[in-house]
């Protein structure tokens, strides 16, 4: 039986997709190896939102390749997702032993390719075409109904690309314009999992505040991706509901008021707001200035006073002054996120930010996003020392990753609990009295009521 070894970079959107394309290759026979040395084919599913995940994929190949040559072990070796689709056949020019290119709109068709490479029948091929419906192809799942963290929580993609051009990013390049599926496709994965034992659900694309704008519109005020989250809603069996990545503009009162109104959509939303400053955010095309941020996070916290709020910020945008700067500072202090991935910023080939003036030198960069980390810091380590002595509900996800004796929840507000379990409480939803806290992971008992 051939097997192939996927090694994955970037982000939650990039891991579902190689999960599919596992469960893909599985279905036609191949084994997913878990050592890429003896593998037969090696797939790496490259990220492009900064330079280093790329360099990250590039070096790796190169590694392998000429850990192949030296051993003469005949592999065959690939590039899969964003890096592929922007470099397409530079990289079998930069890398002349890379025999598969295979883009975002492509991913249906790696059992296809792989098989040719392994028959001898094809190779170098670069396949980056767009190709209508392929965001309806994201479907395959990996658990086998096992008791592992599979079993409790999955991604499903419910739409693909994005329109939205911010000025420093390189996604609607990778992935295309906004395509979303059918509500009752997603309904039907999301069902189909439910019945596999599948508690909670995270609703996947790259902007999914914009779901279904196009295809499906509103209805009775409720944006399209309301409309899914009340259908999934529906589903018995299902405990809880997350979605990632929205898009701050998409926290309509519509939205809001599913928050506050469907008790399975949790207490946890992640606003990427990239900088405090109306100007940068302008210049980032962004869509909002800082008030109404402000306003949408206060609309929130009034239906749901726990909400667990995260951000992505950037730093060192082209421009950014000092008290650009602060004024991002700032808002932290003012908003205390519960988490805040800071991230430096990194020039990406085609975009508008690239030929902006006034790029920053590095070292201005690094001291921003170090001062920015501390700030961040100290809102998310008191965040975490508040939650002791509360009573949170959690759903358990299997065994610790930090420490396999032990059990591991998440909150509703997306905080993880490490308490002293059994694999037989995996899937429960459990109410544990948080008892410790460092500034990631909370330490709980669970709770025996004395009714
Ligand atoms: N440089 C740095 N960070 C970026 N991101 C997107 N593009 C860039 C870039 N060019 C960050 C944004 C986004 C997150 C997924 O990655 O903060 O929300």
């Amino acid at each position: 039986m051939p097997s192939v070894y996927i090694k994955t970079y970037g982000c939650q959107m990039n891991e579902r997709d190689s999960e599919a394309v596992a469960a893909q290759l599985m279905a036609k026979g191949y084994a997913i190896a878990d050592d890429e040395k003896v593998a037969d084919v090696v797939l790496l599913n490259t990220c492009s939102v900064r330079d280093m995940a790329e360099q990250k994929a590039i070096n790796k190949m190169g590694d392998l390749i000429g850990n192949a040559r030296k051993r003469k072990t005949g592999q065959k070796f690939g590039f899969m997702g964003c890096m592929a689709q922007s470099r397409g056949q530079e990289l079998i020019e930069r890398l002349p032993d890379v025999d598969l290119v295979l883009g975002t709109q492509k991913f249906h068709r790696a059992a296809e390719h792989v098989e040719a490479l392994l028959a001898g029948t094809s190779s170098k091929v670069v396949d980056t075409a767009e190709e209508a419906g392929s965001e309806a192809t994201i479907k395959e799942h990996l658990f086998d109904g096992t008791a592992d963290r599979h079993a409790v929580t999955c991604f499903v993609s419910i739409m693909q690309g994005c329109n939205q051009y911010c000025t420093f990013c390189i996604v609607p390049y990778t992935r295309g314009r906004e395509r979303s599926r059918s509500i009752e496709d997603i309904v039907v994965e999301c069902r189909s999992l439910v019945d596999r034992g599948v508690k909670e659900i995270t609703l996947l694309g790259q902007i999914v505040t914009s779901y279904g704008k196009r295809e499906i519109g509103s209805r009775d005020g409720k944006s399209a991706f309301v409309q899914l989250i009340e259908a999934v809603h529906e589903i018995d069996g299902l405990d809880r509901i997350r979605f990632t990545s929205p898009h701050p503009k998409g926290y309509g009162d519509d939205l809001i008021k599913a928050f506050a109104e469907l008790p399975k959509l949790v207490e946890s939303a992640h606003l990427p707001v990239q900088s405090g400053s109306d100007r940068m955010l302008k210049l980032m095309h962004r869509g909002y200035t800082r008030a109404r941020f402000t306003e949408i996070i206060a609309k929130l916290r009034a239906v749901k006073p726990d909400i667990g709020v995260g951000t992505d910020i950037i730093v060192g945008f082209p421009g950014e002054t000092e008290a650009d700067f602060e004024e991002t500072v700032s808002l932290c202090r003012e908003i205390r996120f519960q988490n805040a991935f800071i991230f430096k910023y990194s020039q990406r080939k085609d975009t508008p930010a690239a030929d902006m003036p006034d790029q920053l030198p590095q070292e201005v960069i690094e001291e921003r996003h170090a001062r920015l980390l501390a700030a961040a810091d100290e809102a998310r380590i008191e965040i975490y020392q508040n939650e002791i002595g509360r009573r949170r509900e959690i759903l358990v996800e299997g065994p610790s990753r930090k420490n396999a004796a032990k059990m591991e929840g998440r909150t509703r507000c997306n905080k993880i609990v490490v308490f002293d379990g059994s694999s037989r409480h995996t899937g429960q939803l459990l109410d544990v009295n948080i008892t410790g806290a460092t500034g990631t992971t909370l330490y709980g008992d669970p709770a025996i009521l004395n009714l």
